[in-house]
C-alpha cells in the first residue's frame, strides 16, 4: 500500500493524483495555471523564429519588432548561432570554472576583441541581472566604499542588488527594504551626479542611452562630462549597455557615439545570439580580483560560450553596428513625421540605431493590441511609449510594413 493510500485514503489519494493531471490543458491553459503569473501575458502562442519574423500556432506570420526584449538582435534562429550549438551540444554541454576549458577561452578573446580598449578582465555570468549584481559587488570590492549612484527611470534588473539600482517604484515597492546607498539623479543633469557623490561612492551606475524607462538619449556632452567627474572624483562609472550592446543602437556599444567607456560595463541580452548569458567586463588595471569572491555553477559554460563566439563573429562578419545605423535612420525617417500628423497620439520619436521609442499621449498598451492585430509585435517602455528592438538583420520591406501599420494605428 502506498502512503498516500494507507494514510489519505483512497479517495484523496485519488483526487490527490487528478490534481496532479495537467495533460489536457492547452498551451495557454498551462502557462496561466502552472507558471508564477508574474508575466503579463499577451494572447498568442508562438511556435516558431527565423530571422525578423515570428509565427504562432496558427500558422500566422508577424513582423518582430520586440527582437526578444533585446536579444534577438541577430535574428530568430541565426545559422551560425544554430551551427555552433549543434557542434558544442555534442562535445561538452557544462563544465564549470574551476577547470579550464577550450571554448570559454575562445569567448573571452572574442568579448576581448570586441570590447572597448582595455576592457579585459571579464567575469561569465547567465542574465543582465546577474552582470549588474556582479558589477555592484566588484565596484565595493574595488574601492571598498558601499553606495551606488543610479538615475530617475533607471532599469538594471530585478534582484535584489540589481533592483536597488532600478527607479521604477511599480517594481520595488513590494521588495522594501531594499540594499542600503543607492541614491536616483536625474539622467542627463551632471550637476545633479556632481552633488551626489559623497565620500562613500563607489560608483555611478547608468545606461548609455535609457531602454525599459522610455528610451531616452542623453545630450552629446553628458557622458563625456561623467567620464570626467568620474575620474576626478575616483568613482567608477559602470556602464549598462545590456540593452544597448552589440551593434542595437548603430555603433558597438552604446558608449562608442560618445566616446566613453566605462571602468566596468554590464552585457547581456543579445552576447549569445538569443540564449542565456551575461557579462561584466572590467578594466585590465584592475587586474585579477580575489579568488572566490564571486562566481557562478554556469557561468562560463562551453554551450552559451560556443554561441557567443558564433553571435560575436556574425555581428563582425556582417558589420550588423552599420546594418543598425543605416536601418535606424531609415526606419526613423518614417517614424519621426508621425509625431507631426493632425490626429496623430505621437508626442515624440526617439532613439538610436534600432531602438526607437515613440511618446505617446495616450497610454501605449492598446496600440500594442492593435499592433499585434495587424501582425507587428512591439514592446512598451514605461505607460506610454512604445518601444521598437527588431532583430539587426530586419529586411526593409518589413520595417516598411511595421512603419504602415504603426502609422495606421497611431495616426487617426
Ligand atoms: C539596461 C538593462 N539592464 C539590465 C537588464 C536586466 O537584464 P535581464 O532581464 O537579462 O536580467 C535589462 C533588461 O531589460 C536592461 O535593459
Amino acid at each position: 500500500m502506498s502512503i498516500q493510500e494507507s494514510d489519505l485514503g483512497a479517495e484523496t489519494a485519488a483526487a490527490t493524483a487528478l490534481s496532479h493531471d495537467f495533460s489536457n490543458l492547452s498551451v495557454r491553459e498551462t502557462e496561466d495555471r502552472l507558471e508564477s503569473g508574474v508575466y503579463p501575458k499577451r494572447e498568442i502562442t508562438i511556435v516558431r523564429g527565423e530571422g525578423a519574423k515570428l509565427w504562432d500556432d496558427t500558422g500566422r506570420e508577424y513582423v518582430d519588432c520586440v527582437g526578444g526584449q533585446g536579444s534577438a538582435n541577430l535574428g530568430h534562429c541565426n545559422p551560425y548561432v544554430v551551427e555552433a550549438i549543434e557542434k558544442q551540444a555534442r562535445t561538452l554541454l557544462n563544465c564549470p570554472e574551476i577547470f579550464y576549458n577550450d571554448t570559454r577561452a575562445e569567448v573571452l578573446k572574442k568579448l576581448a576583441e570586441v570590447s572597448p580598449p582595455g576592457m579585459n578582465r571579464i567575469f561569465l555570468c547567465n542574465s543582465g541581472t546577474e552582470a549588474v549584481e556582479g558589477a555592484l559587488k566588484f565596484a565595493r570590492l574595488l574601492t571598498g566604499k558601499t553606495d551606488i549612484i543610479a538615475t530617475v527611470r533607471g532599469f538594471h534588473g530585478r534582484s535584489m542588488g540589481a533592483l536597488s539600482a532600478t527607479w521604477e517604484k511599480k517594481y520595488r515597492d513590494p521588495f522594501y527594504p531594499l540594499i542600503p546607498g543607492f541614491t536616483h539623479v536625474p539622467y542627463n543633469k551632471i550637476e545633479a551626479i556632481r552633488e551626489a557623490i559623497t565620500d562613500k561612492t563607489a560608483a555611478v551606475l547608468i545606461e548609455p542611452i535609457q531602454g525599459e524607462g522610455g528610451v531616452h538619449v542623453p545630450s552629446d556632452d553628458f557622458l563625456p562630462a561623467l567620464r570626467k567627474l568620474c575620474d576626478e572624483t575616483g568613482v567608477l562609472l559602470i556602464l549598462d549597455e545590456i540593452q544597448t550592446g552589440f551593434c542595437r543602437t548603430g555603433k558597438f556599444w552604446g558608449g562608442d557615439h560618445y566616446g566613453v567607456k566605462g571602468d566596468l560595463m554590464t552585457v547581456a541580452k543579445s552576447i549569445a545570439g538569443g540564449i542565456p548569458m551575461g557579462a561584466v567586463l572590467m578594466d585590465e588595471r584592475f587586474g585579477p580580483l580575489d579568488k572566490s569572491t564571486h562566481g557562478s555553477t554556469f557561468g562560463g559554460n562551453p554551450l552559451t560560450a560556443a554561441a557567443a563566439v558564433a553571435a560575436i563573429r556574425y555581428m563582425q562578419d556582417y558589420r550588423l553596428d552599420q546594418r543598425s545605423a543605416e536601418l535606424g535612420e531609415y526606419f526613423m525617417g518614417k517614424l519621426q513625421p508621425l509625431a507631426g500628423k493632425p490626429g496623430s497620439v505621437v508626442r515624440e520619436v526617439r532613439g538610436k540605431g534600432l531602438i526607437i521609442g515613440l511618446e505617446l499621449k495616450q497610454k501605449v498598451v492598446p496600440y500594442l493590441k492593435a499592433l499585434m492585430d495587424r501582425g507587428v509585435l512591439a514592446l512598451p517602455a514605461g505607460p506610454n511609449v512604445l518601444r521598437l528592438l527588431p532583430p539587426l538583420v530586419i529586411e526593409r520591406e518589413q520595417l516598411d510594413f511595421a512603419a504602415e501599420q504603426i502609422a495606421a494605428v497611431l495616426v487617426g
